[in-house]
């Protein structure tokens, strides 16, 4: 495994992201939702460095086997409210776009305030749909990274930092 960002590096990212986000959403009605699972630290780290009130909610959406995009995509919400709200919507990383594509889709037809995406990592080169990213952490080229919360048949999510197979 090769270190592709340590730990620090992503930290320190995550702490502007979070800066930039308060700033921007100081004044509205926000809902962060952790798109489950490859989210999940990148969404406990993010929203300790919002300065304000916030909800929380959770999603699920599967379209990945092995390291390929299976193009189908399913999603599972956990009771979320949304009716009126900011959502941003917390991804681990955009790939082709697919999945995050039939988010937006499903949320919209719940009536939301508004909808604003972060992500942490960005394929930009493999996007085959695009989707309005508000926040980036990093733009990456094509390569398939694991750790901090991303898997590859799920193992290496508990990796802190995030690597590339070698
Ligand atoms: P998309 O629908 O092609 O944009 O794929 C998005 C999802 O695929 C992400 O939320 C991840 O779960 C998964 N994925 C895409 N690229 C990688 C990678 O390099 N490592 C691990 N998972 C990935
Ligand atoms: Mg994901």
């Amino acid at each position: 495994m090769k270190t592709l960002l340590s730990e620090e590096l992503i930290k320190s990212r995550v702490e502007d992201l979070g800066d930039q986000i308060t700033k921007d959403f100081h004044t509205k009605n926000l809902l962060c939702i952790c798109i489950l699972k490859g989210s999940v630290l990148f969404f406990a780290d993010l929203i300790r460095n919002i300065g304000m009130d916030l909800q929380i909610g959770f999603l699920k959406a599967s379209s990945y086997e092995g390291q390929s995009s299976t193009g189908k995509v399913t999603i599972h919400d956990f009771d979320l409210e949304v009716e009126g709200k900011d959502l941003l919507l917390v991804e681990d990383i955009i790939d082709t776009g697919l999945t995050l594509n039939e988010i937006v889709k499903y949320l919209q037809a719940k009536n939301p305030r508004s909808i604003s995406i972060v992500t942490l990592l960005n394929k930009e080169c493999k996007r085959k749909i695009k989707v309005p990213v508000k926040y980036s952490g990093y733009v990456i080229s094509d390569l398939f990274v694991v750790g901090y919360g991303l898997d590859l048949d799920e193992k290496y999510r508990n990796l802190p930092y995030i690597g590339v197979m070698e």
